[in-house]
This record gives structure tokens, sequence and C-alpha cells, in this order.
């Protein structure tokens, strides 16, 4: 576990489904959806890590993984209440930091243009080729 002032980060922190979709629903500006993170987490994920201060769930980041060696970031999310306060950048270093630990040798993650910054030179990921096809509309 990591304390800041005020905010607490923890690899596998505990959580509330209705936590993560709320989070889930703010940061991606869409409809609240009632999924089982507790049941995807346990399955598919590496790990995760979570941010809270004294009013609850600021940050979370899910990290999946193909077992091996390959990691990928995936849903990094900060409360709107708390962003531009580095939250971001320490949920992923927390990840980067545990995916290492789990003998990975290599960190994913896609986003879009507006996110270069924080993803490039916050959290220190370089640009590579990458692709993408959109399975379903
Ligand atoms: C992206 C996100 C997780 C960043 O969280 P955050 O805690 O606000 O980020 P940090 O405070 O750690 O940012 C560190 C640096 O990254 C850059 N940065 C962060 N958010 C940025 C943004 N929206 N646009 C441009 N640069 C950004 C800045 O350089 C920032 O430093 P500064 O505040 O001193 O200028 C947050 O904005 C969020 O939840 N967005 C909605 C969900 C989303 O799009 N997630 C990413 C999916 S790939």
């Amino acid at each position: 576990m990591l304390f800041s002032m005020t905010i607490t980060w923890e690899w596998r922190g505990a959580f509330r489904n209705e936590e993560i979709n709320q989070l889930h629903a703010e940061g991606f500006n869409h409809a609240y959806f009632d999924d089982d993170w507790a049941d995807l987490l346990s399955r598919l994920s590496l790990g995760w890590v979570t941010a809270r201060d004294g009013q609850g769930l600021v940050g979370f980041v899910n990290v999946i993984w193909d077992g091996r060696v390959h990691a990928f970031i995936e849903d990094t999310l900060v409360a709107h209440r708390a962003r531009r306060q580095g939250i971001g950048k320490i949920l992923v270093a927390v990840a980067t930091e545990h995916s290492r630990k789990a003998g990975c040798q290599w960190l994913h993650v896609d986003f879009e243009d507006q996110l270069k910054s924080f993803y490039f030179d916050a959290c220190g990921f370089r640009p590579t080729n990458a692709g993408l096809i959109q399975l379903t509309i």
C-alpha cells in the first residue's frame, strides 16, 4: 500500500462494483452500467490499482495480461473532482511496478491523441506501432 497526504493507492485493493461503475460512467461519459467488476477482474486481470481519498474511490486502473510477458493498461480513470493532481500518473506508476514484479516485460496502452502528454510525458510510455480492428459497430 502506498500513502500520500490524502490519497491511498493499493494494488488489487478492495472495491465495490458500484464504485467502479460510477467512475467508469463519469470518466467515459456514458450511462451507468451494472457490470460485475469483481468477477471480471478476478478472472481476467493481472491486477488493478485503486486510489482512495476520504470520500471514496477517486482512481482506478485495470491491468490485463497474456499470462506471461505482456501486460495491458485498461480503463485508467480519475474522478473529475480529483483530476490534475498527479493521481493518474501514480496509478499508472503503481501498475507499472507490479506488472514488472509479476515478471512482465512489456506494458502496453492505447489512447486518443489528447492523452499523448499524459501517457508519454507523465507516465513514461514511448510511441510504438499498434493496430486495431473494430469488431462490432
Ligand atoms: C486521463 C486521466 C486518467 C488523467 O488523470 P489525472 O489524475 O488527471 O492525471 P495527472 O494529474 O496524473 O496528469 C499528469 C500530467 O498528464 C497530463 N495530462 C493529464 N490529463 C490530461 C488531459 N486530459 N489532457 C492533456 N494532458 C493531460 C498533464 O501533463 C498532467 O500534468 P499537469 O496537470 O501538471 O499539466 C483522467 O483525465 C481521466 O480519468 N480521464 C477520463 C477517462 C480516460 O479518458 N481515461 C484514459 C483512457 S485511455
